[in-house]
């Protein structure tokens, strides 16, 4: 019997009607701008962005970087929720590449327009002046948190009160947008660059949308190349993502109902998880021991877990992952992390 997957909802393999779209798609040479499923991905998910253009990219990473490199100089700063993706885990591209300075903001990834405006320094001679604010929705680190709409629109504002750009990592905009019954292009509206994943709960193999006016993203493209990721015939890879957006943003609900029941179920069996941050497919159990002998017990029981601090696991629901899968995990996590939690 295959594991049940639950360390990210990057794990999940192409169905096989993407992997049909992905054999028959037509191609081009993207660096040349001619492969016509990228085009028609880049159009598509401007589209549902709400932006003039986008720019098709092999990583989410990738998107965050290029996306903070064009809205910043070297010695600026870029200040970004506690623990945010590209602060965390981005392999310190944002210094190394972009010679940004970064600044985390107090909160659980989110933060308020008063935390911002703390944090905020001006442009003087020997200060790092702080240029952008970079927003993660949903949050990954928090658990898949979702902005209140509310608090983001203050942010935003104070944001351009104080004269800087914003950013918003939106690898999982699409869980967002279900939670909140808004649209994409509402959640993204206000915001200089977007980035979205097509990789995570989508489903696609590989590929992220670096989204912004026509003119930023004339900009990405020559960083793109010069980060590495200018691809030849990635139509191919752009198919999936097409694929993805048309077929797989419906069904992000079943991932919530199903970290819902599995919350639910672990609380029930005494494991600490905080119901009220279970908001979209992400779940986060609190332990009070180290994680690496209970997510090796819970692998050892066929069910592969991963861990975001010594004493929280993380578990992922996606594509990949049914009810069965998820009933299947409650026993052997409990069995694993129960007696220790
Ligand atoms: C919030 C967030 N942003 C960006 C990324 C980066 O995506 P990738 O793994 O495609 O580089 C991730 C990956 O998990 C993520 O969770």
């Amino acid at each position: 019997m295959p594991a049940v997957d639950l360390r990210s909802d990057t794990v999940t393999r192409p169905t096989p009607a993407m992997r049909q779209a992905m054999a028959t798609a037509e191609v081009g040479d993207d660096v040349y701008g001619d492969d016509p499923t990228v085009v028609a991905l880049e159009a598509r998910g401007a589209e549902l962005i709400g932006t003039e253009a986008a720019l098709f990219v092999p990583s989410g990473t990738m998107a965050n970087q290029i996306a903070l490199r064009s809205l910043t100089r070297p010695g600026e700063e870029v200040v970004i929720g506690k623990d945010g993706h590209c602060w965390l885990h981005e392999s310190g591209a944002l210094a190394a590449l972009a010679g940004a300075q970064t600044q985390q903001l107090p909160g659980d990834g989110r933060f308020t327009a008063a935390d911002l405006r703390a944090a905020y320094k001006g442009d003087v001679a020997w200060l790092s002046p702080t240029t952008v604010v970079a927003v993660e929705n949903t949050h990954n680190m928090g658990g898949g948190l979702v902005w209140d709409r509310g608090q983001l629109a203050e942010v935003l504002a104070t944001a351009r009160e104080l004269g800087m750009a914003t950013h918003l990592d939106g690898a999982r905009l699409w869980n967002a947008a279900v939670a909140t019954g808004c649209t994409e292009r509402e959640l993204a509206a206000g915001f200089d660059t977007v980035s979205v994943c097509l990789s995570k709960g989508l489903g696609a193999p590989v590929g992220s949308l670096v989204c912004s006016s026509r003119d930023r993203i004339a900009r990405c493209r020559r960083y793109r190349k010069m980060y590495g990721g200018g691809m030849r015939q990635a139509g191919i890879l752009a198919a999936a993502g097409l694929h993805a957006l048309e077929h797989h943003r419906g069904r992000l609900g079943d991932d919530h109902g199903n970290a819902r029941w599995l919350a639910e179920q672990l609380v029930a069996r005494g494991l600490k998880v905080d119901l009220a941050r279970v908001q979209t497919n992400i779940v986060m159990i609190e332990v009070d021991a180290p994680t690496e002998p209970m997510i090796a017990a819970a692998r050892a029981g066929g069910v592969l877990i991963g861990s975001a601090g010594p004493r929280r696991l993380r578990l992922v629901t996606h594509l990949d992952v049914d009810r069965a899968g998820c009933e299947r995990a409650v026993g052997v996590i409990v069995d694993a992390a129960g007696a220790r939690a």
